[in-house]
């Protein structure tokens, strides 16, 4: 265990996400509708996929979930608060890695944690231990008395995770956590959602990536232009497209695959 204890059981549901809409207005006044219609359940321990090509809709739908953007109808449920009448406490309850790292380049990663585990009241001697654990877990040892600044991005990376974990979330948004890393970086990303699932944490994890998805997801959502367009375990999905590769399931799970005659039409050939 990260931090000891142990997490208490939800059934219905850890992340419950409701006809999700929200539109963008342009400085012309023109609206785009980036999340469409978007719903999905992810239940307690599992590593739940949003899978979709850039522009999908992804990093809108966890910013909402995060409570960071309001949708423009739609809701969603987080470990029991509903994102539009709690936000204080779904923020309380998740932890959020997004693209940016977001992290204070004068600082040093001790430093960084420290202060955003005072920005969550932590006490001092509670966010001390938490910031141990996690410097030896995600191995930040050597740099982390080194300012940010000149940090790599995969080590900038591994601080931002150990941000995202300090106030020990039961509840953890992954957006595309292993974009810019290399293989053996990647490694210890997916290996550490892996040990947070076995923790009993639920993790939602967004990826553009199939193979990324297949390795580390129990069950997904494919979203394209801002609509679902097919939800369940990867099995499930083989044996409705009767894709044989990972790159045709990804490319008919969206609608795109016009090569094949097996192409499913865009957008709601395969939801469930
Ligand atoms: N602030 C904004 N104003 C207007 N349009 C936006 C804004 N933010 C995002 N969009 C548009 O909404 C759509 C969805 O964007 P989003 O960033 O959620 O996609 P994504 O799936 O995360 O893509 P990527 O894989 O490239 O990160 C895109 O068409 C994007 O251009
Ligand atoms: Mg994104």
């Amino acid at each position: 265990m990260l931090f000891g204890g142990t997490i208490q059981i939800r059934e219905n549901g850890m992340i419950v996400v409701d006809a999700l809409v929200k539109e963008y207005t342009g400085p012309k006044k023109q609206v785009t509708r980036a999340v469409d219609g978007v719903s999905f359940t992810a239940h307690q321990g599992e590593i739940f996929g949003l899978l979709g090509p850039n522009g999908a809709g992804k990093t809108t739908v966890l910013r909402i979930l995060a409570t960071i953007l309001q949708p423009t109808s739609g809701t969603a449920i987080i470990d029991g608060s509903d994102i539009r009448e709690d936000p204080l406490a779904v923020r309380r309850k998740i932890g959020f890695l997004t693209g940016a790292a977001g992290l204070y380049d004068r600082l040093t990663p001790i430093q960084n944690l420290m202060y955003f585990g005072r920005l969550h009241a932590m006490p001092e001697d509670l966010i001390k231990r938490r910031i141990d654990i996690l410097v030896d877990k995600l191995d930040i040892g050597r740099y982390a008395s080194r300012t940010c600044d000149k940090l790599s991005t995969g080590e900038k990376q591994r601080v931002a995770i150990a941000r995202a974990m300090l106030h020990d979330p039961r509840v953890l948004y992954f957006d595309e956590p292993t974009s810019g890393l290399d293989v053996l970086a990647a490694r210890t990303v997916m290996n550490f959602l892996r040990e947070c699932r076995a923790e009993g944490r639920t993790i939602l994890f967004s990826s553009h990536i199939m193979a990324e998805v297949e390795a580390l997801c129990d069950r997904l959502t494919v979203i394209h232009r801002g609509v679902v367009t097919a939800t369940g375990t990867i099995p499930d999905l083989r044996e409705r497209t009767g894709a044989t590769t990972l790159e045709q399931l990804f490319l008919r799970c969206i609608g795109e695959d016009h090569d094949s005659p097996m192409n499913i039409p865009h957008p709601k050939g395969i939801a469930k």
